[in-house]
């Protein structure tokens, strides 16, 4: 959980003032994804979008060219937090809400239609949000699996063991 917790403090202070990413890298980014996927990894955050690159590049210097659906993984984790459009200060609160708030709690809220809740509730399951804005768009099951699963316990995986560990680890650097 404090592991989780600096990771989260070095995000926010990232987010606060996020690098553009160069052409190069947009290339790059765009070369792993299709043309619908890219659409949405469009539309994330300038800190989100420059998180996920680290991610992706991070893990494809582990798993190396052979596993090209994982770096797609890796840029589209938290695609689901598109649902909740929370800005930077917003996804504090969202996260110190998960923190203090059980999932089967919040889900309770999720009867509601709009408000604050109902955001607090998307941004916490922004994996299956994710993962079913991704089944929407056709993507590779490699992909929905890992976006679905990439908050969930180490034993639930199931993905292969040693690219899970890569993609973990990548996102928590
Ligand atoms: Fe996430």
């Amino acid at each position: 959980m404090f592991q989780n917790l600096s990771h989260l403090i070095k995000r926010f202070w990232f987010s606060l003032k996020p690098g553009k990413l160069s052409e190069e890298d947009l290339r790059w980014v765009e070369s792993h994804l299709s043309e619908g996927e890219f659409l949405y990894w469009e539309k994330l955050s300038m800190a989100d979008r420059h998180h996920s690159f680290q991610v992706a590049k991070q893990a494809e210097s582990e798993i190396g060219e052979k596993g090209k659906e994982f770096i797609a993984a890796a840029l589209l984790h938290d695609i689901g937090k598109l649902e909740s459009g929370f800005g930077t200060f917003g996804r504090v609160f969202a996260t110190l809400c998960c923190f203090l708030f059980p999932l089967r709690k919040m889900e309770k809220w999720s009867e509601r239609t709009k408000g604050l809740r109902r955001r607090l509730v998307d941004y916490a399951k922004h994996p299956a949000l994710g993962a079913e804005l991704l089944i929407g768009i056709g993507s590779r099951q490699q992909v929905v699996t890992w976006v679905l699963e990439h908050h969930s316990e180490r034993e639930k995986w199931e993905t292969p063991i040693e690219i899970a560990e890569i993609l973990s680890s990548s996102d928590n650097d």
